[in-house]
């Protein structure tokens, strides 16, 4: 090989190297130096810190907003678009929640670097700080990022599981987004935080499977207190109760949903299952018996389902707007 041959050949590989280290794939501190002389990632955790001051629920709202954007279509933000018949319109989107901190943050960013930050990237940012917050040191991880937005947003009820689905399938579903069935136990541990409807639990109070009683499986105390809270005659239209019923941690990302689930005290049908299923019933009681495990466990399947179907390189785009836009503002 002669020498202008060999010089080819390694700017070409170096190239080849770089440019698998600049696009193509998610990385740790994927936004350092790229935005001025401004810290991304601390221009985001400003915006979650202050929202979290005045509102220990959105860490609870950002995890569904994550869980809810990932499994459809991967983690591209295409939840966040608006539109007619857009992802945001599902039914079992209706009552996500926490957009305005995502604007928010995108506002700041796009101040202080236009056309840098993804908004997918925002929401995977975001929920991590919210985790922290609120689950203390031990439950922060490390995401990578370099994701780009979607440029659809469809309705997929099918991705998005309703409450009353059995455990295999549930597995069935997180092992075709790529996930483990130890992802799927730990990650349903994010209803350590946040609220449930009446109409999505109200079946298991009164009449459960047509048997004319309340489900076996749920806690007669609990059954009780559920039944004052959503009357069967009533309205409940806007009535919520926590999925975590300790009282003491219901906005905290903790282990105690296991404890719960465990004393038969889980909201949510799939949640009780989880601790009754045969598959998964060790798993749920290593998870109630230690915390840490737990923590450590939860970040690293955060972000594992943070990677599923990404955009990076040159698809998709750099939104410059996370909720009021729409498919057709290309960069
Ligand atoms: C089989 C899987 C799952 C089912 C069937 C399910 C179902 C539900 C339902 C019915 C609610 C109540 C919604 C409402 O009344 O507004 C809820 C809330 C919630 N889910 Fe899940 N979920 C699942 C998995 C997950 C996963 C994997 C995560 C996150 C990684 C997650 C995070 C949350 C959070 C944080 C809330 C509370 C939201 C809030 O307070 O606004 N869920 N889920
Ligand atoms: C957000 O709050 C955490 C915990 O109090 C703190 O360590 C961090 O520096 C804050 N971040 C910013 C950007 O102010
Ligand atoms: C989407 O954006 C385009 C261009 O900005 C606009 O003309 C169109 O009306 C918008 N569509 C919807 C559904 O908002």
């Amino acid at each position: 090989m002669n020498k202008s041959v060999l010089v080819v050949v390694t700017v070409g590989l170096v190239l080849l190297l770089n440019m698998d280290a600049c696009y193509g794939q998610l990385k740790i501190g994927f936004y350092k130096e790229k935005c001025d002389y401004e810290d991304v990632e601390s221009i985001v955790n400003k915006v979650v810190n202050e929202s979290f001051a005045s509102d220990h629920s959105i860490v609870a709202a950002l995890l569904r907003m994550q869980f809810h954007d990932c499994f459809v279509t991967g983690c591209d933000a295409s939840l966040l678009l608006d539109g007619d018949s857009s992802e945001k319109k599902a039914i079992a989107n209706l009552n996500v929640r926490g957009f305005e901190l995502i604007d928010k943050a995108k506002t700041a960013l796009e101040q202080a670097c236009p056309g840098i930050v993804s908004c997918s990237d925002i929401i995977i940012m975001a929920t991590r700080d919210a985790v922290a917050l609120s689950g203390g040191s031990t439950a922060r991880y490390e995401v990578k990022t370099g994701r780009r937005d979607g440029l659809t947003s469809e309705q997929a009820n099918f991705d998005l599981p309703g409450p009353q689905i059995s455990v295999s399938n549930t597995i069935e579903l997180f092992v075709s987004k790529g996930l483990s069935d130890t992802d799927m136990i730990v990650l349903l541990g994010s209803h350590t935080v946040g609220i449930a409807h009446c109409n999505f639990f109200q079946n298991r109070l009164w009449n459960f499977g047509g048997t004319g009683s309340a489900d076996p499986s749920m806690d007669p105390a609990l059954v009780e207190t559920l039944k004052s809270q959503c009357p069967e005659s009533a309205n409940n239209e806007g009535v919520v109760v926590n999925l975590d019923q300790n009282p003491s941690s219901s906005n905290v990302v903790d282990n105690s949903f296991y404890q719960q689930i465990r004393s038969n005290r889980g909201i949510l049908e799939i949640d009780q299952k989880l601790a009754l299923d045969p598959s998964t019933t060790d798993a749920v009681a290593t998870m109630a018996n230690d915390g840490d495990t737990f923590l450590k466990l939860f970040g690293k399947s955060m972000v594992k389902m943070g990677g599923i179907g990404v955009l990076t390189g040159t698809d998709g785009q750099i939104r410059l707007k996370c909720s009021s836009a729409n498919w057709s503002n290309f960069e």
